[in-house]
């Protein structure tokens, strides 16, 4: 029997090339060899980004740019989150078991609450409680949906009883919280229905995906994002319009971070024999910015365009889309009502009748 591995990707918004080699590329590598399962987290996106008229286009969007880049319904199981009502169901009997100290202390809790609040400040866990729990209208701010989000990830990941789980750095300690839970729930009611799922490791570091903008990582709220539907045009200009410095002054310079998030870039898109040209040029001074930004957009479109014009495509197909996750939600239904019934047999939940 092939190992389990499921992700998903949030229907907050296009995919950008951050989604795509931090995740979505794994995605398409691992179908080969894995008992696949891929998903969109439309109710995880609830918690950010409760729009009623968007949400269902949303979902089509990376239903269509999961099958625009590679993935094969053939080979992996394609489905939408909110299809499954075992989810939330488990989802509720998990949260027994969830303390909400721990989830208070997640990362990415602070970091969702803060912008919730309008609140740019870093601050200590204390002073972050204290803005969301000593303020009678910032505590109607921040959802008990986004308080318990890790407690979603982890029904999604075990309810299908995965072993890996391909995401970028920043889920990481999502993945430890489900792993916690999962040993605490075995632990509790003296069974083995949860396995503890890992990250997947490709053997090189994992990607973070800089943006344009001289700084930080690509991302759909920082603004600074090269779209995997963008078309030529708009996708030269943004290349064009990156962030650069005035060129390296001596022989062997250090690079600024501008300059490092481009070769990132290029290393993630070309060949090795034109980022060493091109790292050659940098050491001796003879680097033109202008040169540079015109290849990487070469490259980045070499992959983009493919799966733009095979994302517009299937997306203008309603009845393809609909025939993908409507077969994806059977055989991911099957197995996730199996381990909710073994949950509601571990806790002692029986019917009458
Ligand atoms: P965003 O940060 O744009 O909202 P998501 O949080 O929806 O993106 O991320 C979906 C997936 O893409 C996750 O697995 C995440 O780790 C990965 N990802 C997002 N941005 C990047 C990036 N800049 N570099 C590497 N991986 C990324
Ligand atoms: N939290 C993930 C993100 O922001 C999305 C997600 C939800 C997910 N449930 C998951 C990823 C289960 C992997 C497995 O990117």
């Amino acid at each position: 029997m092939k190992d389990v591995v499921l992700s998903g990707i949030r229907s907050t918004g296009k995919l950008h090339l951050g989604n795509y080699f931090g995740a979505l590329s794994k995605f398409v590598k691992m179908q080969e060899d894995y008992d696949c399962l891929y998903f969109i987290a439309d109710l995880h996106a609830l918690t950010t980004h409760p729009d009623a008229s968007a949400l269902h286009d949303n979902v089509k969007d990376i239903v269509a740019e999961y099958l625009a880049a590679g993935l094969d319904p053939e080979k992996a199981t394609i489905f939408v989150q909110s299809d499954i009502p075992e989810i939330p169901e488990l989802y509720l009997l998990l949260n027994m078991h969830v303390g909400i100290g721990e989830l208070m202390r997640t990362a990415s809790f602070k970091d969702k609450a803060r912008k919730a609040l309008g609140i740019s400040r870093d601050g200590s866990d204390d002073e972050i409680e204290k803005d969301i729990l000593g303020n009678e209208s910032n505590s109607k701010r921040v959802n008990a949906g986004l308080l318990t989000y890790p407690t979603l990830m982890a029904v999604d990941i075990l309810i299908q009883k995965a072993k890996y789980v391909p995401v970028g750095k920043d889920q990481e300690q999502h993945l430890e919280l489900t792993r916690r839970f999962a040993r605490r729930f075995n632990a509790f009611y003296g069974v083995d229905l949860f396995p503890e799922p890992t990250n997947f490791d490709f053997g090189g570091k994992p990607v973070k995906v800089p943006g344009l903008d001289g700084s930080g990582k690509m991302g759909k709220s920082e603004g600074n994002c090269i779209y995997l539907a963008d078309d030529e045009k708009t996708l030269r200009k943004k290349v064009m319009r990156a962030v650069t410095d005035e060129g390296p002054k001596a022989p062997n310079s250090e690079m600024t971070e501008p300059v490092k998030n481009l070769f990132t870039l290029l290393e993630l898109t070309s060949t090795p024999e034109i980022v060493t040209q091109f790292r050659d040029a940098y050491a001796d001074c003879s680097i033109r910015y202008g040169d540079l930004k015109k290849q990487l957009a070469e490259d980045i479109l070499k992959i983009t365009l493919p799966i733009r014009e095979r994302f517009l495509d299937i997306r203008s197909n309603d009845e393809y889309i609909a025939k993908v996750v409507r077969e994806g939600a059977e055989r991911a239904r099957e197995r996730a009502a199996k381990t909710l019934a073994e949950a509601r047999e571990a806790m002692g939940i029986r019917r009458f009748w």
